[in-house]
């Protein structure tokens, strides 16, 4: 049967582009999950709006609402740019960015562009209240560039903090601190940076788990190297410990399609993780911009803090029935599966034309054939792999090794509903995940 690429449990818009999750909550017993969303064309031309999904329950099924912003006031007319979500004494309130960008010949780094941060409050997540104005150019420190943007915001000891992501006229990427007593009037804190590590920090997430911070952010202009840092634009974190970055920037995820990602607290007081499963600028291509949209978000990935201090991600998903032993019938999208790695082993697995292998203490990720859409390879250096979960959907995977420890995401196009699967050196189990509905499409 022909594969139509339409994810079964990935949340996806019907038609146009999708980027960044936005505005991730729980909020009046639902969950929300906005987009970076350009309805009017699936290469991301046009409006730049949020999207809205919600979910009533456990993430099981999802309403697709409508758009719920779209660039309407002087201060949002190039778009509606990406932001968060906060809920404050029965309301949420949402942070984002209004880009907008001046007619005229102008570079639209140093000059040209607005960066407006907006506050605006919500009773239900889908009517929003007025667009509030809180900091324009004028109110960032004069070092930086007309990129400052995507607001993540949080209360801590009763006071909003919140961070922005930032490039210097320098070509610094960074963060800045703001803070405030009342949502619509921040002040400056300070500006936090790496050295040499890349000259924009966009969609900065600053949070704990298990006690311990972490800085989540997407930098732009970090050099590649062979097993780190090989897509474009790269998403990962530091430790966070005594209002400083600690140690090594560590990716998320280290396949082809990751960037962007998102966390909140869910009802269990859990903190999941989302990620745009995609990245702009790629030189390979999504088959599905063909047939009128492109891009979905990852799976929800639970976090805990693992022994050495680096986050583990667990994907959050609707098992159906136990795990099994592969019979010789492809099996039907969507389902996991998992092998333990005995020491020293060496493996290759295969899903149609995705190849996933180990040896020598490299993980690798590849396509010889034509369902990779020009992604090429992957690869991951993990010193004594033990396990490894791969989700598959209609048209992606998401690789977990090591409980999580490493994770390489990506898009793939199978031309069959039913991709063989073949594995070398690994006794592989396979277990059945139960379709996330979503309803709301016309
Ligand atoms: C990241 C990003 C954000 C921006 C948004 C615009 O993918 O570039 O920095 O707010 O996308 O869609």
């Amino acid at each position: 049967m022909a594969n139509d690429w339409r994810s079964l449990i990935h949340l996806e818009p019907r038609a146009g582009w999708l980027n960044d999750p936005n505005g991730l909550c729980c909020f009046g017993g639902k969950y929300h999950v906005y987009f970076q969303f350009s309805p009017d064309s699936p290469s991301g031309a046009g409006r730049k709006c949020w999207g809205h999904f919600e979910s009533s329950d456990d993430m099981k099924s999802f309403d697709y609402t409508g758009i719920v912003f779209e660039p309407d006031i002087p201060e949002d007319r190039s778009g509606v740019y990406s932001g968060c979500a906060v809920i404050h004494e029965g309301k949420m309130h949402i942070f984002y960015t209004g880009n907008v960008k001046l007619p005229g010949d102008y570079d639209y780094i140093t000059a040209g562009r607005e960066a407006n941060q907006i506050h605006v409050v919500s009773s239900d997540g889908i009517h929003m209240g007025a667009k509030n104005i809180i900091l324009r150019n004028s109110d960032y420190p004069k070092e930086m560039s007309c990129h400052v943007r995507d607001p993540k915001v949080w209360i801590e000891d009763g006071k909003w903090k919140m961070v922005l992501g930032a490039r210097t006229l320098d070509d610094e990427g960074g963060i800045l601190f703001y803070e405030a007593n009342d949502p619509d009037d921040w002040h400056f804190v300070r500006f936090l940076t790496r050295k040499d590590f890349g000259y924009m920090w966009e969609c900065p997430d600053l949070f704990d788990v298990e006690g311990k911070w972490f800085l989540g952010l997407s930098p732009q202009g970090v050099p590649h190297e062979e097993y780190k840092f090989q897509n474009v634009y790269s998403a990962g974190y530091f430790r966070y410990e005594d209002e400083d970055l600690k140690g090594e920037f560590e990716e998320f995820d280290m396949g082809f399609d990751f960037y962007a990602p998102q966390t909140f607290i869910d009802k269990n007081g859990d903190r999941l993780l989302i990620g745009w499963m995609g990245i702009g600028d790629i030189p390979y291509t999504n088959k599905t911009t063909e047939l009128g949209w492109q891009h979905c978000l990852t799976l929800p990935r639970r976090l805990s803090v693992a022994p050495d201090g680096a986050l583990l991600q667990t994907p959050v998903v609707d098992y159906n029935g136990g795990w099994g032993s592969l019979s010789d019938d492809a099996p039907e999208f969507p389902y996991a599966v998992k092998a333990e790695v005995s020491e020293g082993a060496s493996f290759e697995l295969s899903i149609g034309g995705a190849k996933i292998s180990y040896s020598d203490n490299v993980a690798m990720l590849s396509f010889e054939d034509e369902s990779g859409a020009g992604r090429t390879v992957r690869k991951a250096v993990i010193n004594g792999l033990k396990d490894i979960t791969v989700i598959a959907d209609k048209s992606s995977l998401e690789i977990f090794y090591n409980g999580g420890r490493y994770v390489m995401s990506t898009r793939f196009y199978p031309d069959t509903q039913r991709p063989v699967i073949r594995a070398k050196g690994i006794d592989l189990f396979i277990r059945s995940i139960n379709k996330t509905e979503v309803r709301g499409f016309e």
